[in-house]
């Protein structure tokens, strides 16, 4: 197996991989998949797009997407709680998918490392993975690798996470102020998140969210 930088040559071979395997997903609004024009926009230089190749075959994809006018949606969707967001991008860490039959042997996580190695310079970088809030595997990979949920917002008939992590630090928390919620009690974010807390782990469809120091 090896880990891959896409380009557009890759293009067909990503659109089939996506298609096949959110059609293999029990839970169909897990994964927002990309319209054609993302993922060529990312793979012509507006984004990293990596994927684990096995003998050719696509097993797995994740990216960052440095899109510009996106970045400033999430920014004030961030914002509305962790008003903490001003000088930094914010960049979408985007299109994490494990190929079914893969799943749980580090796959995802391999990319992770990659995708962050390849942006470690760009300390100025806030990165948000956007995650319905029912995703236990996704949520449970994102807050392992100390990314913090400081929003929420159902759009689309959809439940959306927020989670972001800084490339420059981590957002610390206070283990001694926690509360844990049903991951879509929405009345309980609002409050919550306005009081400085952010979400840190999730377990039974609930979060726990501890407050930020
Ligand atoms: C989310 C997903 C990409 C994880 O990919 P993966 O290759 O299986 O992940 P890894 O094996 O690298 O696991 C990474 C971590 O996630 C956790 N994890 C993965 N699947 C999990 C599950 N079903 N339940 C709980 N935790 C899980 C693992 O415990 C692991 O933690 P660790 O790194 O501390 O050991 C994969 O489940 C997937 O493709 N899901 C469908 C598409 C999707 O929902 N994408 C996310 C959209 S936001």
């Amino acid at each position: 197996m090896e880990i891959k930088k896409l380009n557009l040559d890759y293009f067909e071979d990503i659109r089939a991989f996506y298609r096949q395997q959110i059609e293999y997903l029990e839970r169909k609004e897990f994964f927002y998949p990309y319209q054609d024009d993302d993922i060529k926009n990312i793979l012509g230089g507006g984004g990293i797009m990596a994927a684990v190749l096995d003998n050719q075959k696509i097993i797995g994809i994740s990216a960052i997407d440095f899109d510009k006018k996106y970045g400033q949606i999430l920014k004030k969707i961030i914002n509305t709680y962790y008003p903490h967001v001003f000088n930094h991008k914010v960049c979408e860490y985007s299109g994490v998918m494990t190929r079914k039959g893969y799943r749980n042997q580090g796959i995802a996580g391999k990319l992770y490392d990659y995708l962050i190695t390849s942006v470690k310079d760009k300390k100025d970088i806030c990165l948000c993975a956007v995650v319905q809030l029912e995703n236990q595997a996704s949520l449970n990979f994102f807050f392992r690798r100390n990314f913090r949920l400081v929003s929420v917002k159902r759009s689309f008939d959809i439940d959306f996470g927020y989670l972001i992590k800084f490339i420059d630090r981590d957002i610390l928390i206070d283990q001694s102020y926690q509360k844990i919620i049903h991951c879509l009690d929405y009345a309980q974010y609002e409050k919550l998140l306005s009081e400085g807390y952010a979400g840190v782990e999730f377990f039974d469809n609930k979060i726990k969210l501890c407050k930020i120091k």
